[in-house]
């Protein structure tokens, strides 16, 4: 093999050359940056940079960059046996989906089914709900992010992921229940109206289900409002229909306050889609649903490659103990409470900054060109991203507007980062 090329400008050119478009279009930095080496909270590029990594290479690395317990879960299995197809048995994937159906809420028989991607279980769980109610209408949210798979496509309600392509039918976005930018503020009563209008007016009156994430990653950290998320799982089971909570980005106790950010809502779903931080940068997702939901599947093959590969599980059982051995949740509750405080000082000095919202290690920034009118400033948010970098941190440009700074670090960044962070943004912000 040849050695791999390191430069930056072999790196670019290669990717323009060979990289096909639809993978070359995800380019969020003017300059391109280049990551070497991880470890923990912390990334290196190429030249020997350190960076805190407030991204967690999009919420993927959960208890940390090469976390030792799960390189080595992970290199274990690679030397013993990589891949077991899932028709023959091996013990790591059925262990790792007892250990994650413990995870759930209590008295609830769960069932797990391992996919590779978010995307791909966000599918699986369409399926599996359009089969267990013999119905076929969706209600999902407005600037929901769920996968570009054409089901999960079908199902986001951010118009820069959806192709010009026939999606799915019988997927209704309702108006998204944003108390900053929501069509009716923080009115809970107008946003359920609008859910019961939308299934008078454009389903069959039949549900299939209803699909969010309790907090909006892609979409800019939005919380859905209190009471919201209960009370249309109601409406949705008065028509048949059963709830699937996406938690791919706020799963895993990243809330600090939660395992799952459902669990906020006071709602138990029939379906819950993970990924990303359950494999810390393994590709690993999960449908776990409760039995007799999952059950009418029983009639046909539903088979992925990797689906229950070893590797992924070995990682995913290490990720589960990490997370119960060093605290992740309360970690992430302490140091999200610090980070907030932060945030919350930029929000009184720097007037571009419009709101600070999340809590536990899922927040956001807001920018806007004015707070009241709240019009998206996407250029200043470029211009501080891109500084931002320079001062050594990672962090997303999110939201459909693309101006917001969206923050999931791993779990195991420490209080002592948060000074590092405080100083890193207030001079991405100076002038602003
Ligand atoms: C909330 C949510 N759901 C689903 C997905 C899709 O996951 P994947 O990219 O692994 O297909 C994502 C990915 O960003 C996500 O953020």
């Amino acid at each position: 093999m040849n050695p791999t090329d390191w430069s930056k400008d072999g790196i670019v050119a290669r990717r323009e050359k060979y990289f096909a478009a639809s993978q070359r279009a995800f380019v969020p930095y003017k300059v391109p940056t280049v990551f070497k080496r991880g470890s923990m909270q912390y990334l290196w590029d190429e030249t020997g940079k350190r960076y805190l990594d407030l991204l967690g290479m999009n919420v993927c690395i959960s208890v940390g960059h090469a976390h030792p317990k799960v390189t080595a879960a992970v290199e274990q299995q690679l030397r013993e046996l990589p891949h077991v197809t899932t028709m023959f048995y091996h013990p790591v994937p059925a262990q790792f989906a007892e250990e994650l159906a413990a995870k759930m809420p209590k008295g609830h028989d769960w069932v797990v089914h391992f996919t590779n991607s978010g995307a791909e279980a966000i599918d699986l769980a369409l399926v599996m709900a359009q089969h267990a109610t013999g119905n076929i209408d969706m209600i999902a949210l407005r600037n929901a992010y769920h996968g570009t798979t054409i089901g999960a496509q079908s199902l986001t309600g951010i118009a820069g992921f959806r192709h010009h392509i026939p999606l799915l039918g019988g997927m209704h976005h309702v108006a998204n229940p944003d108390p900053y930018r929501g069509a009716f503020g923080d009115d809970v009563d107008a946003y359920v109206a609008e859910v019961k209008a939308t299934i008078r007016n454009s389903t069959s009156g039949r549900l299939a289900g209803f699909i969010a994430e309790p907090i909006q990653g892609y979409g800019g950290i939005v919380e859905a409002l209190p009471g919201y998320i209960k009370r249309v799982a109601e409406i949705t089971r008065a028509h048949g229909g059963i709830v699937i909570m996406d938690e791919v980005q706020s799963g895993f106790g990243r809330t600090g306050d939660h395992f799952w950010a459902f669990e906020g809502h006071d709602v138990v779903p029939e379906i819950v889609v993970m990924a990303k931080g359950i494999g810390n940068g393994f590709p690993l997702g999960a449908v776990v649903a409760q039995r007799h939901v999952a059950e009418k599947m029983a009639g046909k093959f539903t088979f992925h490659t990797y689906g229950a590969n070893p590797m992924a599980c070995a990682a995913g059982r290490a990720v589960l103990e990490v997370i119960d051995e060093e605290g992740t949740q309360a970690n992430s509750a302490k140091v999200g409470a610090a980070l907030k405080k932060v945030f919350e000082r930029l929000h009184q000095k720097h007037e571009v900054v419009g709101h600070v919202r999340g809590h536990g290690l899922m927040m956001a920034i807001e920018l806007v060109k004015d707070r009241k009118s709240k019009t998206p400033a996407p250029e200043i948010t470029a211009d501080v991203f891109e500084k931002s970098r320079d001062n050594g941190l990672v962090l997303s440009k999110s939201g459909a507007n693309r101006n917001i700074l969206r923050m999931v670090p791993p779990m195991c960044i420490q209080e002592s980062d948060v000074a590092l962070v405080e100083e890193a943004l207030e001079r991405s912000f100076a002038g602003y």
